[in-house]
């Protein structure tokens, strides 16, 4: 009986059809809609909504296709780790925690963010959306990095068009445009933003991103408060290294995680790339296994040679660049290293500062194409006889 019952609540509930007298139709009907109404939401409530997932699944970028959680693990590690939060963020802690203070107070200016490649540019600006427009990061990003085109039409209808588009913005909140790779916008382009700066200054926000600020024109410079990132130091992506290989689950040797740090060069996009090839290829983190994948000359192998140098041996140290002369490495590839290891080495401060000096140089000959084998043996020449002088 009581199923019975159920089961004509439930028909006379839902179905609005069948009754003769008019109004007591509509009544059914508008019954039935709001059943059907509650059922939405009861659905909503219990499956959680894809734009959330996507917020957490896929911070690199503000229109990304949405990625599943079980997809992540197909994504590359610069991606996979990529920090949504101002804390994750490593280094360059003063400029950071300025742009923290902006978010939590809203008042946010235009802003250039100038510094080498890959050591967080476009993730600090994409974490400061996300804290200052939070759901609404989706519709009130305008995203345009150097894939896009970026001509002053761009500026003149896309940007100009969003710039005047209605978006539902929390409280004191501005639209924010992103300019990813400024400094390859078209000096034209540059200057049709100028006065679109001014004009929507009100509703929508500029963060650009560059490698090298003196591409930015002077008058939008002027506009925006200017944030600099310096490269990472050798310590901030070691612990980063750490924290990735203990999370992949990795098998690692601090030589290993070292030679991966002395291959980034305070570049912490190339730190994760480069942990990643080697875990791929080789599965343990050795020093050897970097090197081999990073195809970069063994600096064990160039510290033996700058110590036979500083040994006033020529002979001996002339073998080893000879051998990494035959390994294939270019003349840029190998003084780039011996400046490096120069650096680290444990020499007489003086001596060191000669050789530096030497090097350098040399590195200027490379440059200008005089790239031949015999410049570096002039170069390990040189360091002998200054070795000579000061012994
Ligand atoms: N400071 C950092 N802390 C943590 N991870 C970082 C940091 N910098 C870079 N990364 C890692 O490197 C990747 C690339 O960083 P990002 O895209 O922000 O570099 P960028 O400074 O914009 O470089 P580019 O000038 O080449 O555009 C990130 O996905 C992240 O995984
Ligand atoms: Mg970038």
């Amino acid at each position: 009986k009581l199923t019975r019952a159920f089961t004509f609540f439930i028909k006379d509930l839902c179905w609005p059809y069948g009754h003769e007298v008019r109004g007591r139709k509509i009544l059914k009907l508008k019954r039935f809609l709001f059943f059907l109404l509650l059922l939405l939401q009861f659905s909503r409530n219990i499956m959680p909504s894809e734009a959330s997932e996507d917020m957490e699944c896929i911070p690199s970028t503000s229109k990304a296709p949405p990625v599943k959680p079980s997809q992540k693990k197909h994504l590359p590690w610069i991606e996979k780790y990529r920090p949504t939060k101002f804390e994750d963020i490593v280094g360059n802690a003063d400029t950071v925690s300025r742009l923290g203070i902006f978010a939590t107070q809203g008042n946010v200016p235009n802003i250039i963010i100038a510094g080498p490649p890959g050591v967080g540019k476009t993730t600090t600006i994409l974490c400061l959306a996300r804290i200052l427009l939070g759901a609404s990061f989706r519709e009130a990003v305008l995203e345009l990095n150097a894939s896009n085109e970026r001509g002053i039409d761009v500026v003149r209808n896309k940007i100009k068009m969003f710039a005047q588009q209605k978006v539902t913005l929390p409280p004191s909140r501005q639209k924010i445009v992103i300019l990813d790779e400024a400094d390859s916008m078209t000096e034209g382009a540059q200057q049709a933003l100028r006065r679109t700066m001014e004009i929507y200054s009100s509703t929508t926000r500029f963060a650009l991103a560059c490698n090298n600020s003196e591409k930015i024109i002077e008058p939008i410079q002027s506009r925006c408060a200017m944030l600099r990132f310096t490269k990472l130091s050798d310590a901030q992506i070691l612990a980063k290294l750490i924290q990735v290989s203990q999370l992949e689950g990795l098998e690692y040797t601090a030589e290993g995680l070292e030679a991966i740090v002395f291959t980034a060069q305070g570049d912490m996009r190339q730190a994760l790339n480069n942990l990643q090839s080697t875990a791929n290829g080789f599965g343990s983190i050795k020093p050897d296994n970097v090197f081999k994948v990073c195809d970069e000359p063994h600096p064990i192998l160039v510290q033996e040679m700058l110590e036979h140098c500083s040994q006033g041996d020529i002979h001996k140290a002339y073998k080893i660049m000879a051998k990494l002369w035959k390994l294939g490495y270019s003349a840029e590839d190998i003084i780039g290293n011996i400046f490096r290891v120069s650096k680290r080495m444990n020499l007489d401060e003086k001596v060191k500062l000669y050789f530096i000096r030497e090097i350098g140089e040399t590195h200027m000959k490379i440059v200008d194409g005089n790239n031949s084998l015999v410049q570096m043996s002039g170069l390990l020449a040189r360091l002998c006889e200054l070795s000579h002088k000061f012994q």
